[in-house]
């Protein structure tokens, strides 16, 4: 369904892309190193598999690939803004995003990190669109990439089975709040009195997660976020056509379905291919879902993001129809 022509500056969504590893790793071969099996982690989970890195490849390739697949999406070569998501930069300093930026032939773009760990994307989806509405910036790359492979404790159960590497991004452009792609509404949110419940401890090399409390957390918070988001942007949530969440476990993204009265066939999820990509996920589903034909140009989409900090966030988008452009590397 088209929204009507709004009026309103803002930014638009004209391209998505991304990037996945090629090595795939199915429940079975992680199960061969934990105490786990297939039935556990697809029961709780709906994961299958996940893709992982080859060593030497890191959030800074993933995301050039991914950024380059989204411009190409969009049928440009330039923008002003390069915003990149991730927990896993390829260095604490400088920041990852001016190399990205430089690698895609992007002379003196604005260029930085964002550290919302699994709310990442939405929360750089949310600052570019403000950056473009206030005329800051004419086009953003926003870039969720997460090597999660890099810091997760392979001998720990807890996370070991959840997480899989991968890059995804969008290309925003100022436009119209009524052109397809625009960026309708956003919000963000946090509680830093949750920050130990996924860490890495100042002394420790890897993530800790305490799943079941961050689960309880997720499901009423998701919940929360996107029936305020869909309302401000005046929706109402039957007229959702695609509630894209963050894809850390299918049982989350159903509990908040059915929360918000969403019939199943709307909840966009991909996780048994890619697992939880951190802040590659949402925009990771947006191109499955596209590439798929499940999103077509026109529909209100509802992404909503929950993550370490803790931190949430939430967009009403309505789809720009862009084919998506999907790349892999080693
Ligand atoms: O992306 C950022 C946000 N992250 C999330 O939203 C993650 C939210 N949390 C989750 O998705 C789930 O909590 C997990 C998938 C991480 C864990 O699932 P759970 O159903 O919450 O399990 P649990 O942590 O409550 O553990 C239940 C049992 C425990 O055994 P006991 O104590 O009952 O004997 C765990 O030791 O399951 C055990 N367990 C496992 N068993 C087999 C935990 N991990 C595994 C495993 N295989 N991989």
């Amino acid at each position: 369904m088209s929204a009507a022509r709004g009026g309103r500056a803002g930014a638009v969504v004209t391209g998505v892309g991304t990037c996945l590893p090629e090595t795939v790793v199915d429940n079975d071969e992680v199960s061969r190193h934990l105490d786990t099996d297939h039935a556990w982690i697809h029961s709780r989970t709906g994961i299958e598999r996940r893709r992982r890195v080859s060593p030497g490849t890191t959030t800074g390739d993933l995301a050039v690939t991914a950024g380059a697949a989204a411009l190409k999406s969009a049928g440009r070569d330039d923008c002003d803004l390069v915003l990149l998501a991730t927990t896993t930069p390829d260095r604490r300093c400088p920041a990852t995003a001016p190399r990205v930026a430089s690698r895609l032939g992007l002379r003196a773009a604005a260029a930085f990190d964002l550290a919302a760990v699994c709310s990442g994307f939405v929360y750089g989806l949310s600052v570019a669109d403000a950056m473009i509405t206030a005329g800051t910036c004419d086009r953003a790359l926003v870039i969720g990439a997460d090597v999660y492979s890099s810091i997760v404790d392979p001998d720990d159960r807890g996370t070991a089975v959840v997480f899989g590497d991968g890059a995804g991004a969008v290309l925003l452009e100022r436009g119209d709040t009524g052109d397809p792609g625009a960026v309708l509404h956003t919000e963000l949110g946090s509680d830093g009195t949750g920050d130990e419940l996924i860490t890495i401890p100042p002394d420790g090399a890897y993530l800790t997660m305490r799943g079941s409390d961050v689960y309880t957390r997720a499901v009423t918070t998701m919940a929360e976020s996107a029936r305020s988001t869909a309302a401000h942007a005046g929706w109402d949530l039957a007229d959702v056509d695609a509630f894209v969440g963050h894809q850390a476990n299918l049982r989350i993204l159903t509990s908040v379905a059915k929360r918000l009265r969403l019939p199943p066939e709307r909840v966009v999820s991909n996780i048994a291919d890619v697992a939880n990509t951190a802040a590659a996920s949402i925009p990771l589903a947006l191109a499955d879902a596209a590439a798929q034909g499940r999103i077509g140009s026109g529909d209100r989409l509802l992404l909503t993001a929950f993550g370490g900090g803790l931190t949430w966030g939430s967009a009403a988008v309505v789809w720009s129809g862009a084919e998506p452009v999907q790349d892999q590397r080693s």
